[in-house]
């Protein structure tokens, strides 16, 4: 749960603070009990996990917020113009008169944000707690707009320099190719063939580069957990010839489909802290979906322990390669 959830809600909990409204929206929906009794809420939540979470609690969610609300909550992300571009959406979602109501860890750069929120609307109301800042404004006529605007432009759809990968604010490597994904392609080889999946596949990165290079795959499913992620790899790969699927899929709860080859580049954080426990799982899926003789090609960087998982999970393995930050495995399903 992110730990600015319980502070979100507090901006509601006394006699003093906001009334509960008659119905809301969510940007970066959690489930919280509180929600429950309120009249109407509605979220939206691109990362799967929590967006099963916050349906599992039983409630609703959209894939595209629209519409007026007279309050929208949001519980932001990590990057500083993910986070703009959210108050920027926040902004163009509430009716006149309706009222932001964002909270963030102060490691995430509460302080720094409810500056960046005060300066766009002028005035603003905030509460501490749990070492997170909870912070409103009304949309009142007086917000600077053009600020509003920036921020709106720092969320578009927009290409990496010198490339034509389409990527957008919030989305792992949203500023350049990953190097370990560059890496890895490096001892891909091009004789690939059948059904391949790309694991925690982002914008798309490796199955552009399998589409291009390897002529003998017939198909290539890309499963992320990120729905804006996915997205853009529907851009990314819009001109290929093969087929191509694009599955808005946690991985560690499996992949119902059976595969000649895995590539990945595995996740090793959740919210801002390392778990390794994601890439175990990656691998667990993986072993469970491979063909017996399928090859899994895993980059990752060299301190992550993923070989004991490896052995763990069935397959036989060797090291293919080290630079100074990543290494190759390449690994093979024995029979089960
Ligand atoms: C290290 S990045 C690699 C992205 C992409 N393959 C690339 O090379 O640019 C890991 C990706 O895994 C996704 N991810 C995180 N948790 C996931 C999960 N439980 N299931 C599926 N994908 C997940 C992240 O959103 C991210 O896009």
């Amino acid at each position: 749960m992110n730990p600015a959830l319980e502070p979100l809600m507090l901006v509601f909990a006394g006699e003093d603070d906001l009334p509960v409204p008659t119905h809301a929206l969510f940007l970066g929906a959690e489930p919280h009990e509180a929600l429950k009794a309120w009249p109407e809420i509605v979220g939206w939540q691109p990362f799967k996990p929590l967006a099963d979470a916050w349906e599992t609690a039983g409630f609703k969610r959209v894939d595209t917020p629209e519409g007026k609300w007279p309050v929208v909550l949001v519980l932001p992300g990590k990057a500083k113009d993910e986070t703009l571009a959210l108050f920027a959406t926040a902004y163009d979602l509430l009716e006149d008169g309706g009222t932001l109501v964002a909270a963030m860890p102060n490691t995430a750069g509460a302080a720094r944000f409810e500056k960046e929120l005060a300066k766009a609307a002028g005035h603003i109301a905030s509460l501490s707690k749990n070492k997170c800042r909870a912070f409103h404004a009304v949309k009142d006529g007086r917000w600077n707009t053009a600020t509003v605007a920036e921020w709106r432009e720092l969320g578009a759809v927009r290409t990496i320099p010198d490339t034509t990968f389409l990527v957008q604010a919030g989305v792992f490597s949203s500023e350049h190719v990953d190097p370990g994904s560059r890496f890895l392609t490096t001892h891909l080889p091009r004789s690939l063939r059948g059904h391949v999946a790309d694991l925690g596949a982002g914008w798309g990165y490796l199955s552009r580069w399998i589409d291009d290079h390897c002529t003998g795959v017939t198909r290539i499913d890309l499963h992320e957990a990120d729905a804006r992620a996915l997205d853009l790899a529907r851009k990314n790969l819009a001109d290929t010839d093969i087929e191509v699927c694009f599955l808005w899929n946690d991985v560690a709860g499996g992949l119902h489909h059976i595969y000649d080859a895995i590539v990945m580049n595995p996740p090793f954080h959740s919210g801002q802290l390392t778990d390794v426990g994601l890439g175990k799982a990656f691998i667990h899926s993986s072993a469970r979906a491979l063909k017996r003789g399928g090859k899994l090609y895993l980059v990752a960087n060299r301190q992550l322990p993923y070989e004991a998982e490896l052995d763990a999970a069935g397959f036989a393995w060797r090291k293919a390669a080290e630079d100074a930050t990543f290494k190759i495995l390449i690994a093979e399903k024995r029979a089960s």
